[in-house]
């Protein structure tokens, strides 16, 4: 299953989790997109504590973990991992 998703968007959401959103997007496209694709595992509004799938970390919880960059996040979503499907990122 290949999925075409602006990182953008999905970096945005991430940072829009947390206060000091920053950087070029639409963090609205991002939270819909979030909403759709990855809210069947991922917590991924502010407020929600838990995942619908219990392995899958909140999205407030990824924003706010130290280190987490738009590069890191890149890393992240190009690796494989576990119980996560991969997605084809976009530019
Ligand atoms: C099928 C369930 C599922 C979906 C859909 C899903 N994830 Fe995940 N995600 C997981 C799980 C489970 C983990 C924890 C994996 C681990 O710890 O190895 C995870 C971890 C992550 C991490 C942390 C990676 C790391 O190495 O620390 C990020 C970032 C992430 N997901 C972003 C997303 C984004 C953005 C989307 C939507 C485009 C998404 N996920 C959709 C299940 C999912």
């Amino acid at each position: 299953m290949t999925k075409l998703i602006s990182c953008s968007a999905i970096a945005l959401t991430l940072v829009a989790a947390e206060a000091n959103a920053q950087g070029p997007g639409d963090p609205k496209a991002g939270l819909d997109l979030a909403q759709r694709v990855c809210s069947e595992c991922h917590a991924t509004v502010v407020g929600q504590d838990r995942s619908p799938n219990p392995k899958a970390p909140t999205f407030s919880d990824l924003a706010a973990s130290p280190g987490m960059t738009r590069t890191a996040l890149l890393v992240a979503l190009t690796t494989p991992h576990a119980g996560m499907p991969m997605f084809t990122l976009t530019g």
